[in-house]
């Protein structure tokens, strides 16, 4: 079978031109600009090249964009003085703080104390609470579970009807992503660290997304033919990044395959900039 190949850098190229094309409306017609404040605490390097793409993404579209870098021995409440700050800043629409934080601060914490309106990652409990119930309009929505559901719809993937199979339960990706596809009315299955026969249930999966974090997890010999496999995973190994799935070999056994680089990460930053629109349609009323 022929597999698809999906480009989340393509798609999110178009996304980031839908984004432009309505900012330079706003900066012709003389309004404030939206704006996203990133904030940076210590010197991880992943981290590091991530709050560069959130940037040069922001650059691209005509967003306004702040980093603010704090050293890695920061204390809480001067973390929290900094996101304090950044909530009372009429500026600002979207505050996103780069996870993970450095030993010793305290990341729930830290992620209640981003205003709710400002909170473009979702992970604040009232957008989870709106999430969980379905009310995607009023809330903000994890970015990467949002540009999973973007990418398969913009590739005209159909959702509805399928078994969608997610492999990772985490709360920035697995869950968020499960009450998606529940609300576009596919059948879901989440598996975890503790399934105990993950291919069973993988074999099963019309759509299988895994969101792991650890390489070569999924195999050809745990797909079903003609299935379409979202990789989420981005692992560093020596030979440069790479995904949760053995793309080399589900090629020609899946139907269509998002590669990393290159497949769901772009299409995260996409809908970054989504959320922060939001924020701001939020912030003036529109
Ligand atoms: N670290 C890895 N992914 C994310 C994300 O989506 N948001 C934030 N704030 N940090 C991350």
């Amino acid at each position: 079978m022929e597999t698809t190949i999906i480009s989340g850098t393509q798609l999110a190229k178009q996304i980031r031109k839908e984004v432009r094309a309505e900012v330079s409306v706003l900066a012709e017609s003389g309004k404030r600009l939206p704006k996203l404040a990133v904030v940076l605490v210590g010197e991880d390097p992943a981290s590091q090249v991530y709050v560069r793409n959130k940037n040069n993404a922001c650059e691209k579209v005509g967003l306004l964009h702040e980093t603010i870098v704090l050293p890695g021995d920061t204390s809480m409440d001067q973390l929290l003085d900094v996101i304090d700050g950044l909530n009372k800043d009429e500026a600002v629409d979207g505050i996103l703080v780069q996870m993970p934080l450095p030993n010793g601060l305290n990341e729930e914490i830290v992620k209640q104390a981003v205003r709710v309106d400002k909170d473009v990652d979702g992970f604040h409990v009232e957008n989870a609470g709106k999430v969980s119930l379905g009310k995607f309009d009023e809330a903000f929505v994890p970015c990467t579970p949002m540009g999973v559901v973007e990418l398969l719809k913009r590739n005209g993937i159909e959702i509805a009807g399928k078994h969608v199979v997610i492999v990772g339960r985490s709360n920035l990706v697995g869950k968020p992503e499960a009450l998606l596809m529940l609300s576009e009315d596919a059948t879901v299955t989440v598996c975890h660290s503790k399934t105990p026969d993950l291919s069973a249930m993988t074999k099963q999966a019309d759509i299988l997304i895994s969101a792991v974090g650890r390489k070569h997890t999924i195999h050809a010999d745990m797909i079903k033919e003609g299935c379409v496999v979202v990789d989420v995973g981005i692992n560093r190994t020596e030979n440069g990044i790479c995904g949760d799935v053995d793309f080399d070999e589900c090629l020609g056994k899946a139907s269509a395959m998002t590669p990393v680089p290159g497949g769901v990460g772009p299409m995260t930053i996409a809908m970054l900039l989504k959320n922060t629109m939001k924020a701001y349609r939020l912030h003036e009323k529109l």
